[in-house]
């Protein structure tokens, strides 16, 4: 069977950007909030594919570590990386097996669900640091083509940040069609 390594192998080595080069919109949307809470500049990349949420970090003066299974996906996000001439650390990893370390001022979890990971992102922030998240939620739809332990139910995000030590500072669920998707902004306890 086909691994979770070469699936994503295969997919980002058969087009030119699977998910755009863009970054991500919620991303974007909230940055100029996490740049005012967070107190330093160091920020990891959960599954960071190839890289397009790193690389936007990294243009904003972010030191970033970005991890992903996907040797394919890490090496088009460094040779983006070299040619707009910015340092980030791409590693590979299986996020399923290795533990987390280091400690960061901002977490992204974009797009990529491990609900018993979700206590490490909390636990490699600093005081004070930023944690956003925001991946799909299901549908009928896509249950039958997605795995269904990737898929958040409604609601079940907000449920998963509940009781760690610090404030949600932004929820929400949107239901766009096709592709809904949960969003949390969470803010560990620490220096305000
Ligand atoms: C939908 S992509 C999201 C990429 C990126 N976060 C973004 O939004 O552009 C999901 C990513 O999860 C990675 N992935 C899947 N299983 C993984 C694992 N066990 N450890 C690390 N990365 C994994 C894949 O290689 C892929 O790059």
């Amino acid at each position: 069977m086909e691994t979770d390594r070469e699936k994503w192998n295969r997919r980002y080595a058969s087009q030119d950007s699977y998910l755009g080069r863009a970054p991500s919109p919620f991303l974007k949307r909230m940055i100029n909030q996490v740049e005012s809470l967070v107190r330093g500049r160091k920020a990891l990349d959960i599954a960071c594919g190839e890289g397009r949420n790193s690389l936007f970090l990294a243009e904003r003066g972010f030191q970033v570590t970005a991890l992903d299974i996907s040797d394919t996906g890490l090496e088009k996000g460094a040779q983006q990386a070299t040619d707009r001439g910015l340092a980030i650390d791409f590693r590979r990893v299986d996020l399923d097996r290795q533990a987390l370390t280091g400690c960061y001022d901002l977490v992204i979890n974009f797009n990529f669900l491990i609900r018993g990971l979700i206590p490490a992102e909390i636990a490699v922030l600093n005081p004070g640091g930023v944690l956003l998240f925001d991946t799909i939620m299901e549908t009928p739809a896509l249950l039958l083509s997605h795995t269904p332990s990737y898929l958040l139910r409604p609601g079940e995000l907000e449920q998963l940040f509940a009781g760690y030590d610090g404030d949600m500072v932004f929820h929400e669920e949107s239901d766009n069609g096709e592709m809904p998707t949960a969003r949390v902004m969470f803010r560990k306890a620490g220096p305000h």
